[in-house]
C-alpha cells in the first residue's frame, strides 16, 4: 500500500521564507521547508494496482497554467483547539477549475469522491493543545504575509512515508500544464480580437 496526495510545488524560496515563519507555538510541528505545498487532493492509502490508475488518469488532464497568489494566515478550527495554522490561498477560479478536472480524474480512476469542499491552503503547522492566545498572536504577527504572483507549470502526484523525523513526500509523477503562451496558434497572425 502506499499514501497519495496530489499538489502544486512552491519555489524554493518562498519555502523557505514560509518556513521562516516558524515559532511562537507551544508544541506546534512546524513543516520543513522541503515539505511545504500546496494540497490540491489527499488521496490516502492506495494498492500497487489502484496507484497505477491514479497516476495513467491523471495523464489525462488537460489544463492550461496559471499563477498563485498566498496571502493572510488561517487555522483550521478555533483557535482554543486548532488544529492546524496555515497560509491561505487568494481567491483563484483556475485553481479550483484544475482541482475539479482532478476530482472528475480520481473519480473515473475508481476513488469516492471527496466528500468535504476544497479550501486551498499551505499548512505551516500541526498543532497539539496549543495555547489560542498563542495562535491570536501568530496570525496578528504575520497576516500581512504574501507571496506571489507564484507561476504553477504543473501538478505533483505524492507518495507519503512516516520516516523517523516526520513525513517523507516523494514526487512520483509531474504532469505539465499547457504554457500560456500568448494567442498564438488561436487564429491568424496579429489577431488580438475574441
Ligand atoms: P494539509 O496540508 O491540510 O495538512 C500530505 O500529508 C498532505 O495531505 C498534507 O498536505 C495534508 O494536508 C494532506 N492530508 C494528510 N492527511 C490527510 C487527511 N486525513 N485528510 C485530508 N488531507 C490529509
Amino acid at each position: 500500500m502506499v499514501r497519495l496526495f496530489v499538489a502544486i510545488d512552491l519555489p524554493e524560496p518562498v519555502r523557505a521564507r514560509l518556513a521562516a515563519l516558524a515559532g511562537g507555538i507551544p508544541g506546534a510541528r512546524w513543516v520543513s521547508a522541503d515539505n511545504i505545498h500546496l494540497t490540491l487532493r489527499f488521496i490516502g492509502e492506495v494498492d500497487e494496482g489502484k496507484f497505477e490508475d491514479i497516476a495513467e488518469a491523471l495523464e489525462s488532464i488537460e489544463a492550461p497554467g496559471f499563477e498563485v497568489v498566498l496571502e493572510g494566515i488561517g487555522h483550521f478550527g478555533p483557535p482554543r483547539a486548532a488544529r492546524s495554522v496555515h497560509v491561505g490561498v487568494a481567491r483563484n477560479p483556475a485553481l479550483s477549475h484544475l482541482r475539479d478536472k482532478i476530482e472528475s480524474a480520481l473519480v473515473r480512476a475508481g476513488l469516492e469522491p471527496e466528500g468535504r469542499k476544497f479550501s486551498p491552503h499551505v499548512t505551516l503547522a500541526r498543532l497539539h493543545n496549543a495555547p489560542g492566545s498563542r495562535i491570536t498572536a501568530f496570525v496578528a504577527g504575520n497576516n500581512l504575509i504574501r507571496e506571489g504572483p507564484i507561476p504553477v507549470a504543473g501538478f505533483t502526484l505524492y507518495s507519503s512515508f512516516l520516516g523517523r523525523s516526520g513525513a517523507i513526500h516523494i514526487p512520483e509523477r509531474f504532469y505539465p500544464l499547457k504554457s500560456r503562451a500568448p494567442a498564438a496558434g488561436r487564429g491568424g497572425e496579429g489577431d488580438e480580437g475574441d
